[in-house]
């Protein structure tokens, strides 16, 4: 659905990125991306302002069955690390939520991620399971690699480069959202035990890193409307100094 504003249905651009979400449930895959949209996608991360415009990636689209059946055959990899540093983050009421303003709700996670003592270790089947329950069901991956031998003029870690790639993904998850199209990213893909495995699948040397991974498809159930939260303006705006009134 796009009209002469370019931008679809949104009228403004401020809101689109205020309905641009995570879209979650499972996608039909037999509903194939048209290839205009795929397209259109692509081309908008072509346009990402990137650093010293070194456009530092590249796009890995599966769209292939076979492909994306071995992919959801990898096991994914969830450290005791993440489990305990999501934990640390969680909201357990969407009151709590939305006091805090930022993070996430418990109940998106699996029981066994929602309490420490130990549980975690306890359940070796949600942290090992397989990428296919991430991806659910969906027509189309794409993966932004980047080279690892290159890097922005003096960017230490190539933390220049990294925000690049975080501009790509703005670009791409702003024009799906024009087109209807939902996306979710999926870190799981860039954790080493499953970009190992990805290596193998899809032919990526040693020097060229996952960045991020997304799936892209259409709703085969109702799209899950779950709670959205953000900081007033005024919580992370410093007029002049960072300094809080009355604090050095
Ligand atoms: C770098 C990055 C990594 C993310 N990783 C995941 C992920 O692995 N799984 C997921 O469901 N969402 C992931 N997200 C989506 C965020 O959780 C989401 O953007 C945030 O909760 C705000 O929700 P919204 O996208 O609906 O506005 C990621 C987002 C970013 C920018």
């Amino acid at each position: 659905m796009t009209d002469s504003s370019g931008i679809g249905e949104f009228t403004q651009i401020s809101e689109l990125i205020r309905h641009r979400h995570s879209e979650r449930v499972p996608f039909d895959p037999g509903h194939h991306l048209a290839e205009g949209d795929v397209e259109a996608i692509l081309e908008a991360a072509r346009w990402a302002p990137t650093a010293h415009n070194m456009q530092n990636f590249e796009i890995i689209v599966v769209d292939d069955e076979a492909r994306l059946a071995a992919i959801g055959r990898v096991r994914g990899a969830t450290s005791e690390g993440f489990i305990r540093e999501n934990y640390a983050q969680l909201s357990f009421s969407e009151e709590e939520l939305i006091r805090k303003g930022t993070g996430l709700i418990a109940t998106m996670f699996p029981p066994s991620w929602r309490s420490l003592d130990g549980e975690a270790e306890e359940t070796p089947d949600v942290e090992h399971e397989l990428l296919d329950a991430s991806m659910h069901s969906c027509p189309v991956v794409m993966i932004v690699v980047y080279d690892t031998r290159k890097r922005a003029p003096a960017s230490e870690g190539d933390f220049l480069g990294i925000m690049s790639l975080g501009c790509v993904m703005q670009n791409m998850w702003l024009t799906a959202e024009t087109l209807g199209v939902g996306m979710q990213i999926m870190s799981v893909f860039s954790s080493q035990h499953v970009e190992d495995e990805l290596r193998k699948i899809l032919s990526i040397p040693n020097y060229i890193d996952i960045a991020f991974a997304c799936r892209l498809g259409y709703p085969s159930v109702e799209p899950d409307r779950y709670l959205r939260v953000r900081r007033e303006i005024q919580r992370f705006t410093h007029h002049n100094t960072y300094a809080v009134h009355g604090e050095d």
